[in-house]
């Protein structure tokens, strides 16, 4: 969460660090700032709000820092946005993380005379700062981050100094390189525009970054060689090309995501008893389609836990088992603590993972990269459907068998073309403040995801259940008020389900019902039917996912929301 920035350069850095806020919005948007150095003083403008509150003026200089900022300690108030001053305004600060002792730090602070002008965490690391500084910056930042305790990637900028020192201790911090000009910032897509050739900077790091290059050293100050990378996706991808919103763009995008994660290459070694896999929102409805799947195909037991309860759960695990991580960013704080802990038990950790050479990818012992691309879209959409395939290529790879990919690339491509019948949809049950969404087996993840981006994006209520359960309390919520969406293909429990909605219909609740073409029978009760191509069974969550993204997207349009940046929400939560 939040996003940080650094650019120093020949360009003027205000805009160029204007942009790359920009691109890092989705991190958070609660407030934005931005600080340049120039003839030895510090500029800085920082406000409320959203970044193109910063467009209606400039600041001077060719070297800064910038920030934009997903709430945690303080209120989203011009006072608490980043980046901070010291007192003598020599020093500025942005910070993306939290410092977990920062109470007891600002305590010692204020005897020591400092007053500090927000209710930040983040403000402590400037007035440290500042009184470590005896001449040298790094030492500086070497005596302050040994008084943090919590997770941060911050910059440092120090009127006068042709320098930016960075340091990162669990959350994510990139150097991006471009000749004379060099960046540093939370992640590729705010350089992107600039330069692919980065450095991903590790834990416990120290970055120095100055017009001619860049120094690593370890928090002991001792020196250490960068690995620089490439960058494999360019700015196209960061880019909307058209669409309303991200959001679309990826939901068109997926059925090039799914045949390049069909090509995907697999060597699986099946040495584990169990697979145990933790993960969070979205990606963990992936690994409960996932669990189905494999337990169905493969013939192994699945267990599913969110992340953040089995960090905190004392969970039972053997060096038998393996323990897939499913996340987007490869950054999400309590997947990634997941996986330390069953790392520090001696467990076997595979990643799938979405961001190349993002922290989780690093830290697991082996590594599957879905092929999604560039997520930018807070809800999850195209990750979605990467991970599924991914999950269908390792159950069948599991199970030893074939899987072809079924013409699934034309069967998603074609479920795309419901896109306007969804659209009348939205403005037929945009008015509604309550969904229920149901779905019976390898669907019922999938009412998961549907009720999630549902809620999301449009803020409206919604529960999902396994179509089962309604009579064990949720049949009590069912009223003309209340439509049901109902995942009903023509499978193995089609019967079930179809008697589900009966029941729903029984109680004159509303049905929009997801079903498969030609079904004649589910159109005589449902009010609504969203009809999918024939697929065989284990492949109907992929279909299904599309008209449940479309459905909450457009609803959230027509209710005129800020589908690529919804309320309280960041694509990375990089906080507990
Ligand atoms: C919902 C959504 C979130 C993420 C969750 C995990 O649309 O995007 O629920 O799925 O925060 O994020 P990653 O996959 O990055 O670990």
């Amino acid at each position: 969460m939040c996003g940080i920035i650094g650019y120093l350069g020949q360009k003027e850095a205000y805009p160029v660090l204007l942009a790359g806020l920009e691109r890092l919005e989705y991190r958070g948007y609660d407030s934005a700032g931005i600080c340049t150095a120039h003839h030895g003083t510090l500029h800085l403008h920082k406000k409320k709000g959203r970044v193109e509150n910063l467009k209606s003026i400039t600041l001077p200089g060719t070297i800064g820092i910038a920030h934009t900022r997903w709430s945690t300690h303080g209120s989203p108030a011009d006072k608490n946005a980043h980046p901070f001053l010291d007192q003598s305004k020599q020093f500025s600060i942005v910070h993306n993380g939290i410092i977990e002792n920062y109470l007891e730090l600002k305590e010692e602070l204020r005897k020591e005379g400092v007053a500090f002008t927000s209710d930040t965490d983040s403000e402590v690391i400037v007035h440290l700062l500042a009184k470590y500084y005896h001449g040298n910056l790094q030492e500086a930042v070497l005596n302050t981050v040994k008084r943090l305790m919590g997770a941060y990637a911050f910059c440092v900028l120090k009127s006068g100094n042709q320098e930016i020192i960075a340091a990162r201790n669990g959350s994510p911090l990139v150097v991006g390189l471009n000749g004379g000009e060099n960046f540093i910032a939370s992640d590729v897509s705010a350089l992107i525009e600039h330069t692919r050739r980065v450095i991903y900077v590790d834990d416990f790091r120290l970055v120095k970054v100055t017009r001619q290059g860049v120094e690593l050293s370890d928090f002991q100050g001792r020196p250490l060689p960068p690995s620089i990378k490439e960058v494999n996706w360019n700015i196209e991808q960061a880019q909307k090309q058209g669409y309303k919103h991200f959001m679309l763009k990826e939901i068109f995008e997926q059925p090039q995501v799914v045949e390049d994660s069909l090509r995907l290459n697999l060597s699986l070694r099946k040495d584990f008893s169990r697979l145990l896999i933790v993960a969070c929102g979205t990606a963990s409805y992936a690994g409960l389609v996932g669990k189905y799947l494999i337990e169905k195909i493969a013939k192994i037991p699945v267990a599913v836990e969110i992340a953040s309860e089995f960090r905190y759960k004392e969970p039972l695990f053997s060096r038998d088992d393996l323990i897939l991580a499913i996340s987007q960013s490869g950054e999400t704080a309590d997947t990634l603590a997941a996986v330390r802990l069953a790392r520090q038990q001696g467990a076997k950790t595979l990643g799938m993972i979405n961001v190349v050479d993002s922290t989780i990818a690093r830290e697991v012992d082996d590594i599957i990269y879905t092929r999604a691309g560039l997520e930018i879209g807070v809800a999850s959409t195209k990750a979605f459907i990467a991970q599924l395939v991914t999950l269908y290529k390792i159950a069948y790879a599991l199970a030893g068998q074939e899987f072809s990919g079924e013409g699934l690339v034309e069967k998603v491509q074609q479920t795309l073309s419901l896109n306007s019948q969804l659209k009348d949809l939205a403005k037929k049950y945009f008015a509604y403040q309550n969904f229920l969404y149901i779905g019976r087996n390898i669907n019922y993840p999938l009412a998961l995801e549907g009720a999630l981006k549902l809620k999301e994006i449009s803020y409206i209520h919604a529960e999902a259940y396994p179509a089962g359960e309604l009579k064990h309390g949720p049949l009590a919520l069912v009223s003309e008020e209340t439509p049901t969406l109902a995942i009903c293909p023509q499978d193995s429990v089609y019967e079930k389900t179809f008697s589900n909605i009966q029941e729903v219909k029984a109680r004159n609740g509303k049905v929009i019902a997801v079903a498969t073409q030609g079904d004649e029978r589910i159109k005589g009760i449902s009010d609504d039917v969203i009809y999918l191509p024939s697929v065989k069974e284990v492949f109907y969550p992929l279909l299904a996912a599309i008209p449940l993204q479309l459905f909450a997207y457009h609803i959230a349009d027509v209710k005129g929301c800020d589908i690529d940046r919804p309320r309280n929400l960041a694509k990375a939560v990089t906080v507990e």
